[in-house]
């Protein structure tokens, strides 16, 4: 029988070795906090419930609320004692499963694993296999394979710290095993109260204890920002490969992203590419070479840079064009319309088929307030002309280049606010001398 489960994510240490005042689970990665990724996999997984463990004082992201029930660690005295911190959400739960705040590669499926395990067994510990086995729990093997016990690296001896099979963290706890978290001393280098000592109490009382695996990329802990480093790459590597299921990447190792892009089917993603959180790019589109987008929708077969920006609220139409250093934000472009070369186009509304000239820029800040520019379906802008909002464009209306639009523009109407040129004949402060005054010279 299942059981109800509940998932308990310990984020109330220090982060030392962060050297910040941020809590560490707190720092992103792919654009995410850290613990809203645990809580994600979590959330894949199926538990029935969560709560979170924060230390006094600390401040959780809004994306936390209503997502899990937050305890509070008096004091940092290690992860059983933390794991007990949450105890008053224990009650209903036959299998609770203890992960890290700072573990934000684990997958959805590896903790539905975990609690399956609790089927036929009162602990189960998810091990990896080390590479560098520095800083993790050693798992201590019995001759039959079975785990008898995990020490802490300060406690392990030369023989013990040699052993690469090591502790990711996460652990899952029957109904028969939680009691036994009160049992858990603290008699140990570090003087604290380890979770980890609740496999050899298990075995002690003839409980089952078993082990599953997962890839050390999986587990990683993030302790320091070198870590942190590791798990960003780690992370950009698996959505590189998401990505590259529907979309060609000229070179993937240059694109970017966040934890929630979507990329459509037939996209282009060409080199040097970042995506910032909030980025849908929809079928058959195009980001060209060093663009850099956050907040932003590119429509079916539109084409976006080389050197585009694209800001929080960017709605590119479907085949419209953003060309080179060109910046939008908070602004629609309606189907087929272009915005070609270096323009900035912010707070606007831009209809379909418009095509915006070269170094067109709306004014949207008068200093105090932020306002809209509104360019109706297939209007043209002149190069050079700056929009001052409040303002509308008019449908099929003509901006003339170089003007300063401060009126409205009906539709079809033609305007021109720029200042007359005047010309004036041989008047150049570098003009040619004309052959008259060379003769009568010197
Ligand atoms: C821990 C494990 C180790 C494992 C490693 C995997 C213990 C004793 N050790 O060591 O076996 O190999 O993780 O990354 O469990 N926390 C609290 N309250 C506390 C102490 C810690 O909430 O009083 C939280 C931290 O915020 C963190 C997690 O527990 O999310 C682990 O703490 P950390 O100090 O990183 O433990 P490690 O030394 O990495
Ligand atoms: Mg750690």
């Amino acid at each position: 029988m299942a059981g109800r489960s509940l998932a308990v994510v310990l984020g109330a240490g220090k982060g030392t070795r962060m050297r910040s005042e941020r809590p560490k689970v707190m720092f992103e990665v792919g654009g995410l906090s850290m613990i809203g990724h645990v809580l994600a996999a979590i959330e894949g997984a199926g538990a029935d419930a969560v709560a979170l463990v924060v230390a006094p004082g600390a401040t959780w992201p809004e994306a936390v609320r209503g997502r899990a029930s937050v305890h509070v660690q008096d004091e940092q005295r290690g992860t059983a004692h933390a794991v007990l911190a949450a105890r008053p959400a224990f009650a209903g739960h036959d299998k609770v499963v203890v992960l890290f705040g700072d573990n934000p590669l684990i997958r959805p499926a590896t903790v539905a694993r975990m609690l399956a395990r609790l089927d036929a067994a009162d602990v189960a510990v998810l091990a990896f296999a080390a590479e560098r086995p520095d800083g993790y729990g050693r798992l201590i093997l019995g001759a039959d394979g079975t785990v008898e016990a995990i020490r802490e690296e300060r406690d392990a001896s030369a023989e013990e710290r040699a052993i690469t099979l090591v502790n990711s963290g996460v652990m899952a706890i029957g109904r028969r095993a939680l009691p036994l978290l009160d049992a858990i001393g603290a008699e140990n280098a570090k003087g604290e109260h380890y979770l980890t000592d609740i496999v050899a109490h298990a075995r002690a009382a003839g409980l089952r204890v078993v082990r599953e695996t997962a890839p050390a990329a999986e587990v990683m802990g993030v302790n320091d920002r070198a870590q942190l480093a590791a798990a960003e790459a780690e992370f950009q590597r698996r959505a590189r490969t998401v990505a590259l299921e529907t979309a060609t990447l000229l070179a993937p190792e240059t694109v970017f992203f966040s934890h929630d892009t979507v990329v459509g089917t037939d996209v282009l993603i060409e080199q040097n590419v970042v995506f910032g959180p909030g980025v849908r790019i929809e079928d058959g589109a195009t980001v060209r070479a060093f663009c850099h987008l956050e907040g932003a929708v590119v429509g079916r077969g539109a084409v976006v840079g080389p050197f585009a920006r694209l800001r929080r609220g960017a709605v590119i139409g479907a085949n419209a064009r953003v060309g080179n250093f060109v910046e939008l934000k908070a602004a629609t472009l309606g189907a087929g319309a272009k915005v070609n070369h270096l323009s900035y186009v912010g707070d606007a509304t831009v209809g379909a088929g418009a095509n915006i000239g070269a170094g067109t820029i709306t004014c949207n800040y008068d200093g105090v307030d932020k306002h809209r520019t509104v360019i109706g379906e297939g209007a043209f802008i002149g190069s050079n002309s700056a929009l001052v909002a409040p303002v509308t464009v008019g449908a099929h209306a003509f901006v003339g280049s170089g003007s300063v639009i401060t009126d409205d523009v009906p539709d079809d109407a033609l305007a021109l606010g720029r200042a007359r040129q005047v010309v004036k004949e041989r008047r150049s402060p570098v003009a040619r001398a004309v052959p008259a005054n060379k003769e009568g010279g010197t």
